[in-house]
């Protein structure tokens, strides 16, 4: 079978490789559709802390049961699934508690394991989820990416009087205003992000007001309001306190990124608004919402499509996706 390897940081290349058998307890899938990520191009770049090489990458991605492991049931042979990439071992104290996306041996499909931009990817079975005949294959793989907005929502709680703000309109970004717009209802989504093409993006998404803080800064143009929620998914060191000082007292702080810089915040700032901060990984058990989401049709994962292209152009694939920012958001490859 084909597979996309990084071999060492900067070493990308198609090779061939055994076609791999199930062990007990999993699936083998024959994947149709996946989507390039941040951390897949991080990954190849040598800038993600946790890839062991050489690596096959890819986290999001969709494809069809084509083989089972010993004690898995032969009716999910044929079955359309999308693969939830968080592999956890379910006795530590994150998993007990229901958190098994920050579980103590955390594995992730693509990042601590082969991944799914390969022609067939072995998963256990609990991670391959059915989908219902409405969702299309050619956005499948995007269940993945919606989860991350899931995911911080269930923490946020967005109600549909909140005022939202969500800084960067790239896919995380784009992800959040669906979910926050067709899923809770909030009134008033914000979107601020320094290109016009994003912001552009993020309206078709559903944004209600878009702003570029390129210049002006967002306390200025805001004159007053107060987002009551605010999610980070631009991640730059800057935003936490920025984010405190505009926020609404009472308000909510999401917060996506992994930089490794620090930033500068006082207790003042949050404590004096009673602020509350929630930092959000991966997803925890939030596939199914969000098939059902897409099944019901609120949410609409083609909006974030710009590109598809076949396996065999990754690196062109890969390359366009992290240098156009500009006229690129997801690129689904063909396998
Ligand atoms: P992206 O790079 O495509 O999008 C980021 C957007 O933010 C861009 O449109 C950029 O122009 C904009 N931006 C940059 N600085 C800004 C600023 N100061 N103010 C407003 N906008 C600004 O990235 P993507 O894929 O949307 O991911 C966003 C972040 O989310 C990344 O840092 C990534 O590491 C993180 N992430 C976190 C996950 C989690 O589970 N916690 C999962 C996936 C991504
Ligand atoms: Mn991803
Ligand atoms: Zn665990």
């Amino acid at each position: 079978m084909k597979s996309v390897v990084i071999e060492q940081p900067e070493q990308l290349s198609i090779a061939q490789r055994a076609e791999p058998q199930p062990a007990a307890g999993e699936v083998r899938v024959k994947v149709k559709y996946a989507s390039i990520c941040g951390s897949d191009v991080h990954i190849w770049h040598g800038h993600n802390p946790f890839a062991k090489y050489p690596r096959v990458i890819g986290h999001e991605f969709f494809g069809i049961i084509d083989a089972v492991g010993a004690g898995v049931d032969p009716a999910r042979l044929g079955v359309r699934v999308a693969v939830d990439p968080v592999v956890s071992c379910g006795h530590c104290y994150p998993c007990s508690v229901g958190r098994p996306n920050v579980c103590s041996e955390l594995q992730v499909i693509g990042v601590h394991r082969d991944g799914g931009f390969s022609e067939f990817s072995v998963v256990p079975n609990a991670n391959a989820w059915a989908l219902p005949d409405n969702i299309d294959d050619r956005v499948a793989s995007l269940v993945e990416p919606f989860t991350i907005a899931a995911n911080i929502c269930a923490f946020l709680q967005p109600q549909p009087q909140d005022i939202a703000l969500v800084y960067g309109a790239g896919p995380m970004g784009l992800t959040a205003i669906q979910v926050l717009k067709g899923v809770y209802g909030v009134k008033q989504v914000i979107v601020a992000d320094r290109l016009t093409q994003r912001l552009q993006m993020a309206s078709d998404n559903g944004a209600d007001l878009t702003l570029n803080n390129a210049e002006t800064p967002l306390a200025v143009q805001l004159a007053g309001v107060q987002p009551t929620l605010i999610i980070d998914a631009a991640c730059h060191p800057y935003i936490l306190a920025e984010a405190t000082a505009l926020a609404s007292p009472a308000g909510r702080i999401g917060l996506l990124g992994f930089s490794g810089a620090p930033c500068t915040i006082t207790q003042q700032s949050l404590t004096s608004k009673e602020l509350s901060i929630f930092t959000s990984r991966l997803n925890s058990h939030r596939f199914p919402q969000v098939i059902r989401w897409m099944s019901e049709g609120k949410i609409a994962p083609s909006k974030l499509v710009t590109h598809y292209i076949p396996l065999d152009e990754i690196e062109r694939a890969m390359t366009l996706f992290e240098k156009d920012p500009r006229s690129c958001c997801k690129v689904i490859l063909e396998i």
